[in-house]
């Protein structure tokens, strides 16, 4: 998996990230197991509980074109005027946890985090959503 690669897709994603709003663009790209890469951003909304985060947006469009399994996601998120750098790493919500967890394996499946290209923190779903409910619980 080329990492950089990865995060370079995630930051042209945040191009398009909507946030009038909360004015935090995050961007996400999500590579799926054949290969394929799916880019998301978070688009805003004025009624705010409709709006969607950039990790759940690159998944639900993989899904639609036909994708469920899952490889990695890596995710750069920050302040409108942040451009290349970003202040902070941005992890994903609870929520964008819970739908990457339907579709990989959580030991497997590589959240890359990243302020930059260049400096990012790996983890595998399993850390950051340990002990979770899939699947497999509910089959
Ligand atoms: N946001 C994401 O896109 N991903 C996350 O995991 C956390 C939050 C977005 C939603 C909203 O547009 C903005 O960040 C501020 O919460």
């Amino acid at each position: 998996m080329d990492i950089k690669k990865l995060i370079t897709a995630a930051l042209l994603a945040r191009k398009n990230s909507y946030a009038p709003y909360s004015r935090y663009n995050v961007g996400a790209a999500l590579l799926c197991d054949d290969g394929t890469t799916f880019l998301g951003a978070n688009i805003e909304n004025a009624s705010y509980g409709a709006t969607i985060c950039a990790e759940r947006c690159a998944v639900f469009k993989a899904v639609s074109d036909g994708k469920q399994s899952f490889l990695a996601i890596a995710i750069v998120g920050g302040k409108s005027d942040e451009l290349d750098v970003m202040s902070d790493y941005a992890y994903p919500c609870g929520m964008c946890r819970q739908v990457l967890r339907e579709f990989s394996d959580p030991s497997e499946f590589k959240i890359i985090v990243a302020r930059s290209i260049t400096d990012y923190k790996e983890y595998t779903l399993e850390e950051l959503l340990p002990e979770s409910f899939g699947p497999d619980h509910v089959k």
